[in-house]
């Protein structure tokens, strides 16, 4: 059974390809294959009974994501480590008492048939495109056309902060990239796509 059929079995919306951006289909492809070949019928059947509303946000390499009636985000993953590194974080933010800087908060994680995780996290904005483009610009060093402009400061400023933040917890923001990255309602990035944060 395939994943279109599966989820239209337990009712699910249907997100379509071209749904955030037409032009990156690989990268919308490639967690819809991965979490369609591995959750079993009767999992998307009790996730549908669990969470009855869902719309599509978007997806990744390894994972695809819904957003809650509540604004809250769940994504399904096939990548251990995300589920591990969203444990860690749930076990950080109980320590100490609410939100960890640099990161997304993670409200619950569940692991379900083989090796399918689901994460339940807050909603975050994504980058706009010039915040995508000067963040780009950090990663790559490309950013000298752009070394006087106030609100690529601003961006870089921004995104230095999260590094900082993601390295003084002991994680390793290695795939910090634009697609990974959203903003707080106070303007902070942080990151959301937990793979390999903490190994
Ligand atoms: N907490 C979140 N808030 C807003 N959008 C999110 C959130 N988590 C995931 N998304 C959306 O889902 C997409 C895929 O999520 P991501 O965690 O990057 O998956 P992957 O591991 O497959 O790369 C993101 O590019 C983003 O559009
Ligand atoms: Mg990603």
């Amino acid at each position: 059974m395939n994943w279109y059929s599966k989820l239209k079995q337990a009712d699910f919306p249907l997100p379509s390809f071209d749904y955030k951006d037409p032009n990156d289909e690989d990268r919308l492809r490639g967690g819809f294959h991965s979490v369609d070949s591995d959750m079993t019928e009767e999992d998307a059947k009790k996730q549908e009974q669990k969470h009855p509303k869902l719309t599509y946000e978007g997806s990744g390499s390894y994972g695809v994501a819904f957003v809650n009636e509540g604004n809250m985000v769940i994504k399904y993953t096939t990548h251990y480590s995300e589920f591990a590194s969203a444990n860690h974080i749930l076990i950080l933010q109980e320590q100490l008492g609410g939100r960890i800087p640099g990161f997304v908060k993670v409200i619950d994680t569940e692991k379900l048939k083989n090796d399918v995780f689901a994460i339940v996290m807050e909603k975050l904005e994504p980058l706009n495109n010039k915040e995508q483009c000067f963040v780009k610009a950090v990663r790559t060093g490309a950013y000298s056309e752009f070394e006087n402009d106030p609100f690529f400061l601003e961006v870089s400023t921004k995104y230095e902060k999260m590094l900082f933040d993601i390295d003084r917890s002991g994680g390793d923001p290695w795939d910090a990239h634009r697609y990974n990255i959203g903003k707080l309602p106070n303007g902070q990035y942080v990151m959301f796509d937990l793979g390999g944060l903490f190994e």
